[in-house]
């Protein structure tokens, strides 16, 4: 069954490739709202390959982006259902002028796809939508029921699908959920992740003045707010990288020395660092490694700041405010909301007399999860990355984040195996974002390897 599976896979490369390029050519950006009619394209295109290979397949309304749900069911009433969930929705791509081919329109160079979406996440659940095809095409059947749940909403936080799982959960009943959208430590080795941060994502803007004035005028009378903000956030972490904000580590788990020892064990240096992100040194607690840091500390991060004027020449000029987006990454047993209100606290406390602050905690925030590692579901992925890789896994702990897997976990009740075909070099969320044609192709096989798996080892419990 397999030999043969293998052999449509090796045969149809070409052509898997080419359609993978057609599906990053749609510039599906969730977060951008002139992009929702391509967003409802891509989720159409996507439903109908899945209804092409042979599935029951049906674009979904929710309030935000559709979901693409798909579906086969064979005559087997003990083998087992994998639920495969992915998203269809990409970043935005800016900035633009960094990009060195266009970000939809994709290319191939020296073994890579380039385009925005090829590794998160369209290039690796679609690995899985041509596993199906090639088990399928070649067998006729399947060797376990399999349901595909394809969101449009996970590049910003997932807003709509907590509430359909609840609604669905008969519908999405299943034996384990399968997850591609996370990295391999390298090409050769195989990674199964055990947990992924959890976040919170907030807004704040300082206010000193009703209304801009001139600089000259009144510059040495009045505080200026772009000053305060930055002094504040200056305030949140020493110069070692700890938050001082108070309470903010105070729920955070503790890791033991077993797992402390086969953390140590995962290959990552400084240099790995310096080479993936280009920066001069490592920075952060000093007392965790940065495979510790990654995985099992919070964080407290300034993605943007803004205020004043920032267009071309000079304009004197006080702004009357100034606003920073700011987001945490956390991790297991720290509640989000908790985080947030901690932080506007200690914020609040530290704003000076004469300025305001005002704190926006957007909706919706996750928290980090924690999987199995000893589930049967999990050592099929195991024996499947083994065979595939010639190597067996690692297991670590990310630290982006999938929001929804917090919710499968508690509303579905199944195991969620989070096995990764994306590289640390894939540039995510960047400029020049990439998918590597090897990674793909043994993605591919590595899916069809785990269903393989996955019907020998698990009995069903009745999709
Ligand atoms: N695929 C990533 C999550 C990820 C990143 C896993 C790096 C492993 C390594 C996912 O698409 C993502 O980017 N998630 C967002 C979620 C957020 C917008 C709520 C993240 O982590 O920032
Ligand atoms: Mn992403």
């Amino acid at each position: 069954m397999l030999r043969q599976a293998l052999a449509y896979i090796e045969e149809h490369q070409a052509r898997f490739v080419q359609e993978l390029l057609e599906f990053l050519s749609i510039p599906s950006v969730s977060a951008q709202p002139e992009h929702a009619r391509d967003v409802h394209m891509a989720a159409f295109w996507l439903a109908e390959q899945l209804r092409h290979i042979g599935l029951r397949s049906e674009v979904l309304r929710t309030g935000g982006h559709p979901l693409v749900y798909a579906e086969w069911r064979g005559q087997d009433l003990h083998a087992p259902t994998v639920l495969i969930y992915g998203h269809y929705d990409v970043q935005p791509p800016e900035p633009m002028e960094q990009w060195h081919t266009p970000p939809f329109a994709p290319e191939l160079r020296e073994g890579y796809i380039y385009a925005r979406g090829a590794s998160d996440n369209k290039g690796q659940h679609f690995a899985h939508v041509k596993a199906v095809e090639a088990l399928l095409r070649t067998q006729g059947t399947l060797p376990v029921n399999i349901k595909f749940l394809i969101e449009g909403e996970e590049e910003i936080g997932s807003p709509s699908l907590g509430a359909f799982i609840a609604a669905n959960a008969d519908l999405l009943r299943c034996d384990c959920v399968l997850i591609s959208d996370s990295a391999m430590r390298a090409p050769d080795q195989p990674t199964l992740v055990y947990g992924l941060r959890g976040l919170i994502s907030m807004e704040v803007t300082v206010r000193c003045l009703e209304r801009d004035v001139h600089s000259g005028h009144y510059g040495g009378l009045v505080q200026n707010p772009i000053f305060v903000l930055a002094q504040m956030l200056a305030q949140v972490k020493d110069a070692e990288g700890r938050v001082r904000i108070p309470g903010f580590y105070e729920d955070v788990r503790v890791l033991d020395d077993e797992e402390r020892a086969a953390l140590a064990r995962v290959p990552y240096t400084e240099a790995d660092l310096m080479r993936e992100t280009g920066a001069r040194c490592a920075f952060g607690e000093p007392e965790f490694s940065l495979v510790e840091r990654r995985g099992a500390r919070p964080t407290f991060e300034v993605n943007g700041i803004w205020g004043g004027y920032t267009g071309p020449g000079t304009k004197t000029v006080i702004p009357a405010e100034a606003h920073a987006k700011i987001t945490c990454r956390l991790v297991p047993y720290q509640d989000p909301h908790k985080v947030a209100q901690r932080v506007a606290e200690y914020l609040r406390s530290i704003t000076p007399p004469g300025a305001t602050l005002e704190v926006r905690v957007h909706e919706g925030g996750s928290p980090a999860v924690l999987l199995e590692r000893d589930h049967p579901a999990v050592r099929a992925a195991v024996r499947a990355a083994t065979d595939t890789y010639h190597a067996e896994p690692i297991f670590e702990l990310e630290g982006g984040s999938i929001p929804v897997v917090a919710h499968f976990r508690d509303q579905l009740r199944a195991p969620v195996v989070l096995l990764g075909f994306g590289l640390p070099d894939d540039n995510i969320h960047a400029p020049n974002e990439r998918f590597s044609l090897q990674a793909y192709q043994r993605g591919i096989e590595a899916s069809a390897r785990f269903l393989l798996e996955m019907s020998a080892c698990c009995a069903g419990r009745g999709a």
